[in-house]
C-alpha cells in the first residue's frame, strides 16, 4: 500500500475542496476573505515525533488498595505511588477501579478519579444517556465468564485478561504503568509476535493495522489522509490469532471514550493515549456456547453487547444514488435523470450539494437556479417514478450580518432567540467560527431545545424540497478559521472562504487517474502541461497570500489548570500545525449546560449528535418511518441511526482500493450503510476508474457515485464502458437486494457484518489475514474487483477449496477449479466483474429493474448452489421496507439436501409476487479434488427423471414444470413454478424433490 501514499492529492490549500465561487451567483458584490492571521495557529511537534517530550512510562503509577468483593467482580481504591509526574496534565492522585464481569463474554474495566467534583463530571465521565453504556447483566459472576483478570500491586498496580478455557493473555499491562492525569490518561498492553488487529475506524489505511502504525482519532475535515486521523472515531479493535491454522482465536477491545486520543500501534504492545475522560474498557471474548471464538463473534458482540445494533434502512435506500456538487441548474438535473433511463442505468435516488442554496445557507433555495415551486415539481416528478431526493444539510448555521437588514436568516435567527448555539468563552456570546455561507454557529445538541428547532427547520424546508432523507456534511465539525473568528466582524458577512475554490481563478484542476496517460496519451500530456503554466502562474501572483504561522515548543502543564487549546500532549492531528483548533471548533468553546461542557471533552461527538437530532427530526416529519440519513462524523453507536459515507476521497486507484479497507472496519463498527464516493470525489475521474468503481460499489451497501465541482462529470451514462459496466454490475446487484437486505436483517438483529473479510468467513487461512483486494457480500458471495489500470485480466483466491469449499460464477454458474491457495486469474474486461457464488448457499433473487419499487414487483427465483455434500440453506427476510415498527415481517428458511429443496417460512408479512425459476448448481461431482469433502456426493450424470412438488398442504402435478439440465456444468433450470405460487411465493411451505 505504500505505493498510494504520494499519490493522494495534497489539500494543504484547501481545507476541503468545496464552496462559493469569489463572485457568488447574481451579485457583483466583492466578498472579503479572513485575513491570514485568522487561519494561523502556532504550529506544534507531535508528541509522538518530539523527542524532547517527557517519558509518561517514568510517571509513577498507581497502587491498589482497600479491594472489595461484589457479586458481579471487585472494586478498589488505586493511590499514586509516587510523586506527581505532570507528564502532559496534573496527576490524579486517588482512582478507582471496577472489574465488573458484566456478561459471559464481557468483561469491563473502569478507571476514573475518585473524587470528581460536579463542574469536573465532562472531563472524565462519557453520558450513558449520550453514548451506551454496558452494565452488568444481572447474573454473571467471575466463575461463569469466559474471562478472568489477574493483577498485581509489584511494582505498581497492573493487570491482565486471559482467557478461561486456553489461558490466553488477550490484554495485559505488566510491565507498564498507568498514567491518569487531567489531560492526558496512558495504558500500555503487551502483545503477541506479529499480532493481527483490526478496526480502530475509521482510519484510510490497510485492513491490516501492522505493528507500527499510530492511529490518531480526532475528527477533522481533511479529505481521506491515509495514516492520518479523518472524520470519526469508533474505539474499537478486533484481535486474530491463529495458533496452529486450526484453532484461530478471536477477541475484541472497546475503549469507551470520546476524547482526542492516540493508539500506537508497535512491535510489542499497543499504547492508548487520550486528552480527557476515564479508562472505560470492554474485554469481548469473542465465544460463542462451545467455546470456540471467531471475528464475526466478536464483532457480534461489541454491537449486542456495547455500541448497540445498527438500524434498518428503507429498501428502496439499497438502490443506486447520483450525487454531484457543480449541477448548475434544475434543467441539469433533468438532463441527469434522463441521461440514467435513455441508457437503461438504474437510478433510484439523485442528491444534491451546496448548488440548492442561496449562498450556502441550510434550508434556503437558490432562486435563480433551484426556484420553487419547479424545483417542488421536479422532485415531485421524481417521486412519481419511484425515484427519490437526499439533499445536503451543512452543521454551520450562517449568521445574518447585523448592519445589513435585508440580510435576515430565520434558521440563525429562531436559534438564537432560543440561545442555543455553541458559545464563545472570552465573550460569552456565541462562538463564531466561518464555514461556506460565512461567519457560522453551531447548534448546542446537548440542549433538548435544540432538537426542537432542528426538527422545525428540517420540516419546513420539507414544504419546498420534499426530500426523502438528509445528508448531513461537515459534521467534524469543520470551521474554516482558528478560533472564534466573527466576533467583532459579523458586519463584514458573507465572507468567501481563505482559501480557493474550484473554479476560481487558477484553479482548474487537471489531475487524471493514473494510467491516463496510457489511455489518453495527448490529452494527458496537455493536462501535465496546463498543470504546470497553472502552477507557475500561481507562484508568480499568489491569489490569496498564506498565512503564517509560528511554532511553538511544548505546553508544560501547570498545576491546577487544564490547557485546552493548547493541551501539553499534542496528538499528531492532520491539520496544519496540528493544534486542535485548527479547522475546527476550538476546544475551549462551551455547550450551555449546567456546566458549560467545553469541545474538548465533545468534540468526536458533534457529528454523532447531529445526526440523531436529524434522525428525530425526519421521524417527526415522517411518523413510523425509518429515517433515512448518512453522515459524514460518527462515533461508536452512530450506525442506530445514521449511515456514512467515507467522505472526500479522490478518483484514483489508490483510493478507491482503500474503500474497501474503509468499508470493513464500517462493518465492525455497527455501520453498515456505508459506501465510499464512487468515481471519487475530488479531481477528474477517468472511464477506466469510473468503471472499475461502479462496478466495485455495487457490492457496497450505500452504492453512490459523487463527484467535486469543476471537473468533468461522471455520472455512469458519460461514456459507454462506464454505462455497461454500470448496467452489469447493478444487474447483480439488483439481483440480490432482498439478500443484502435480509443481511441487513442479520446486521440489526444479531450483530452481524453485511460486508466481509475473507478472514472472517476463513479463520483458520493464515494466507488471508491482510487480504481486502476481495472481501465477501455476506457470506455467500465473493467479490474479485479489478484495482489498477490497463487490465482485463484479475488474480484471486476461492478460499476454503482444500476443505471442500465449492465456488460458482455467478454469471455462468459453472463451478470454479481452483487449488488451494492458487492465485486463480480470471478474465476481468473493463465492463466485468468477478462474482462468485459461495457452495452450500440458497439466494433468493428478483429481476433487475430499473428502480427498486419496480424490482420489488418482480416475481421471485431461488439460487441453489451446493457445497461438497450436495447440501445448501439460506433465509430470505421481507417486510415492508419503510416502517420502523413493523406490523408483520416474514423470514424465510430454505435448504436443499438429499435432492430436495425444502423452505419454510415464519410470520404474516405477505409477498404478493410468485417464485417462477428454480436454478440449482453444483449437481455434478466435486470439481476440485478435496481431501475436507465428506466424499459422499457424487453427483448427478443425467438429468433428473421426475420431480414432485408440495406448496402448503397440496401435492401438485408437476407435468407442466420445465426441466432442463446442463450436465456438463452441472446446472437444473426449472421454470413453471409460477402457476402453483401465484398467491405469493413464500405463503406455504415448499418442498420438491427430484429423483435420478
Ligand atoms: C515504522 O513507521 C515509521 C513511520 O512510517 C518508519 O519511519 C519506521 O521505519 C517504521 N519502523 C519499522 C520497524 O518498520
Ligand atoms: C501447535 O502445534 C504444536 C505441535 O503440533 C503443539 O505442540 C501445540 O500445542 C499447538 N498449539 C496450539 C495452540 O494448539
Amino acid at each position: 500500500m505504500q505505493l498510494y501514499y504520494s499519490i493522494f492529492w495534497c489539500t494543504a490549500l484547501l481545507g476541503r475542496v468545496k464552496g462559493q465561487s469569489l463572485t457568488p451567483s447574481g451579485t457583483e458584490r466583492v466578498i472579503p476573505t479572513l485575513s491570514p492571521q485568522v487561519n494561523a495557529l502556532p504550529s506544534l511537534t507531535p508528541t509522538i515525533l518530539d523527542s524532547s517530550a517527557p517519558n509518561s512510562q517514568h510517571c509513577p503509577g498507581y497502587k491498589a488498595s482497600n479491594l472489595l468483593e461484589n457479586d458481579y467482580g471487585f472494586t478498589a481504591d488505586l493511590m499514586i505511588a509516587g510523586d506527581n509526574c505532570q507528564a502532559f496534565g496534573n496527576d490524579i492522585s486517588h482512582l478507582t477501579l471496577e472489574v465488573s464481569y458484566q456478561s459471559k463474554q464481557r468483561l469491563n474495566v473502569r478507571i476514573y478519579p475518585t473524587h470528581i467534583a460536579p463542574e469536573q463530571e465532562s472531563w472524565y465521565i462519557l453520558p450513558s444517556n449520550i453514548v451506551d453504556q454496558p452494565e452488568w447483566d444481572g447474573q454473571t459472576t467471575a466463575s461463569s465468564s469466559d474471562l478472568s483478570l489477574e493483577w498485581s500491586n509489584d511494582p505498581t498496580f497492573q493487570f491482565r485478561i486471559i482467557r478461561n478455557n486456553n489461558k490466553e493473555e488477550l490484554f495485559s499491562t505488566y510491565g507498564h504503568v498507568i498514567v491518569y492525569e487531567d489531560q492526558f490518561l496512558e495504558l500500555v498492553t503487551n502483545m503477541i509476535d506479529d499480532y493481527n488487529v483490526y478496526g480502530l475506524a475509521e482510519n484510510i489505511h490497510d485492513f491490516w493495522l501492522s505493528n507500527n502504525h499510530t492511529q490518531t482519532f480526532y475528527a477533522t475535515d481533511a479529505g481521506n489522509t491515509v495514516d492520518g486521523n479523518v472524520y470519526s472515531a469508533i474505539p474499537f479493535y478486533q484481535e486474530t490469532r491463529y495458533h496452529n491454522s486450526t484453532d484461530t482465536t478471536s477477541h475484541g477491545v472497546y475503549a469507551r471514550n470520546a476524547h482526542g486520543q492516540e493508539w500506537l500501534l508497535r512491535e510489542n504492545g499497543i499504547t492508548y493515549r487520550t486528552l480527557g475522560g476515564s479508562f472505560d474498557l470492554y474485554f469481548y471474548s469473542g465465544q460463542k456456547d462451545d467455546g470456540s471464538s471467531s471475528a464475526l463473534e466478536t464483532i457480534a458482540q461489541f454491537h449486542t453487547q456495547g455500541i448497540g445494533l445498527p438500524a434498518m434502512h428503507m429498501y428502496w435506500t439499497l438502490g443506486f444514488h447520483q450525487a454531484r456538487w457543480g449541477w448548475e441548474n434544475i434543467s441539469v438535473l433533468q438532463e441527469v435523470v434522463d441521461g440514467y433511463r435513455n441508457a437503461d442505468v438504474p437510478l433510484e435516488c439523485l442528491w444534491n450539494d451546496l448548488d440548492i442554496y442561496d449562498l450556502y445557507r441550510d434550508f434556503t433555495n437558490n432562486e435563480a437556479t433551484y426556484p420553487l415551486p419547479e424545483f417542488t415539481r421536479f422532485i415531485e416528478s421524481l417521486h412519481a417514478n419511484n425515484q427519490h431526493y437526499v439533499p445536503i444539510v451543512d452543521s454551520n448555521i450562517y449568521v445574518s450580518n447585523p448592519d445589513n437588514e435585508s440580510d435576515t436568516y430565520g434558521p440563525f435567527e429562531r436559534g438564537a432567540d432560543l440561545e442555543l448555539f455553541i458559545r464563545d468563552p472570552t465573550t460569552g456570546g456565541f462562538y463564531y467560527g466561518d464555514n461556506w455561507p460565512g461567519f457560522s454557529v453551531w447548534g448546542d445538541f446537548l440542549l433538548p431545545a435544540t432538537q426542537q428547532w432542528w426538527s422545525k427547520e428540517i420540516i419546513d424546508w420539507h414544504n419546498g424540497t420534499p426530500f426523502d432523507g438528509i445528508w448531513i456534511d461537515l459534521s467534524e465539525a469543520s470551521s474554516f478559521c482558528a478560533g472564534s473568528c466573527g466576533y467583532g466582524r459579523l458586519t463584514e458577512n458573507p465572507i468567501h472562504p481563505p482559501f480557493l475554490l474550484p473554479g476560481d481563478p487558477l484553479m482548474f484542476d487537471y489531475n487524471y487517474p493514473e494510467g491516463f496517460n496510457v489511455t489518453n496519451a495527448t490529452e494527458a500530456a496537455s493536462a501535465t502541461a496546463a498543470s504546470a503554466s497553472q502552477s507557475s502562474a500561481m507562484s508568480a501572483s499568489p491569489v490569496l497570500p498564506s498565512p503564517t504561522t509560528t511554532t511553538r515548543g511544548r505546553t508544560e502543564p501547570t498545576p491546577g489548570v487544564r490547557n485546552l487549546n493548547f493541551p501539553p500532549y499534542v496528538i499528531n492531528n492532520v491539520q496544519a500545525g496540528h493544534a486542535l483548533g485548527k479547522s475546527a471548533i476550538a476546544p475551549n468553546a462551551t455547550h450551555n449546560n449546567q456546566y458549560n461542557t467545553t469541545e474538548y471533552d465533545w468534540h468526536n461527538l458533534f457529528g454523532y449528535q447531529i445526526s440523531n437530532a436529524t434522525y428525530h427530526a425526519l421521524l417527526e416529519l415522517f411518523p413510523g418511518r425509518r429515517p433515512f440519513t448518512v453522515g459524514r462524523s460518527v462515533f461508536a453507536g452512530s450506525g442506530k441511526t445514521t449511515g456514512h459515507w467515507g467522505g472526500d476521497n479522490t478518483s484514483t486507484w489508490g483510493s478507491m482500493f482503500l474503500s474497501i479497507s474503509q468499508a470493513l472496519t464500517m462493518m465492525m463498527s455497527g455501520i453498515p450503510m456505508f459506501g465510499a464516493d464512487t468515481c471519487g470525489f475530488a479531481r477528474n475521474t477517468d472511464f477506466q476508474l469510473c468503471s472499475r468503481w461502479m462496478e466495485l460499489s455495487a457490492f457496497f451497501p450505500f452504492y453512490r457515485n459523487h463527484n467535486v465541482k469543476a471537473t468533468i462529470g461522471q455520472e455512469a451514462y458519460r461514456w459507454s464502458s462506464v454505462a455497461e459496466a454500470s448496467r452489469r454490475a447493478m444487474k447483480v446487484r439488483y439481483s440480490l437486494l432482498t439478500y443484502m437486505y435480509t443481511l441487513f436483517y442479520y446486521a440489526h438483529t444479531e450483530g452481524a457484518t453485511v460486508m466481509r473479510a475473507l478472514a472472517w468467513e476463513f479463520p483458520n487461512d493464515v494466507s488471508l489475514r491482510k487480504t481486502y483486494a476481495q472481501f465477501m457480500l455476506g457470506p455467500s458471495i465473493l467479490v474479485t474487483p479489478v484495482l489498477e489500470p490497463n487490465v482485463d485480466t484479475v488474480r484471486g483466491v476461492f478460499p476454503g477449496v482444500g476443505e471442500g469449499e465449492r465456488w460458482y460464477d455467478w454469471y455462468s454458474l459453472e463451478e470454479v477449479r481452483a487449488g488451494p491457495g492458487e492465485n486463480v486469474t480470471m478474465e476481468a474486461p473493463l465492463e466485468h466483474i468477478n462474482v462468485h457464488v459461495r457452495g452450500g448457499s440458497v439466494i433468493a433473487l428478483q429481476q433487475p429493474r430499473l428502480t427498486v419499487e419496480e424490482t420489488k414487483n418482480t416475481s421471485y427465483s431461488l439460487l441453489v448452489a451446493l457445497d461438497g455434500d450436495g447440501k445448501a440453506s439460506g433465509s430470505l427476510y421481507l417486510d415492508d421496507g419503510v416502517s420502523l415498527v413493523q406490523e408483520a415481517t416474514r423470514l424465510v428458511t430454505f435448504s436443499y439436501a438429499d435432492n430436495c429443496l425444502a423452505y419454510s417460512s415464519e410470520g404474516s408479512y405477505h409477498a404478493a409476487q410468485p417464485l417462477d425459476n428454480v436454478t440449482i448448481t453444483g449437481l455434478g461431482a466435486p470439481r476440485n479434488n478435496s481431501t475436507g469433502r465428506n466424499g459422499l456426493y457424487k453427483g448427478w450424470s443425467s438429468a433428473p427423471k421426475h420431480v414432485s412438488m408440495q406448496y402448503g398442504k397440496t401435492n401438485h402435478s408437476t407435468d407442466t414444470l420445465h426441466m432442463n439440465y446442463d450436465v456438463g456444468i452441472g446446472v437444473l433450470r426449472m421454470s413453471g413454478v409460477e402457476q402453483y405460487t401465484s398467491d405469493g411465493a413464500f405463503e406455504g411451505d415448499m418442498k420438491l424433490c427430484f429423483e435420478e
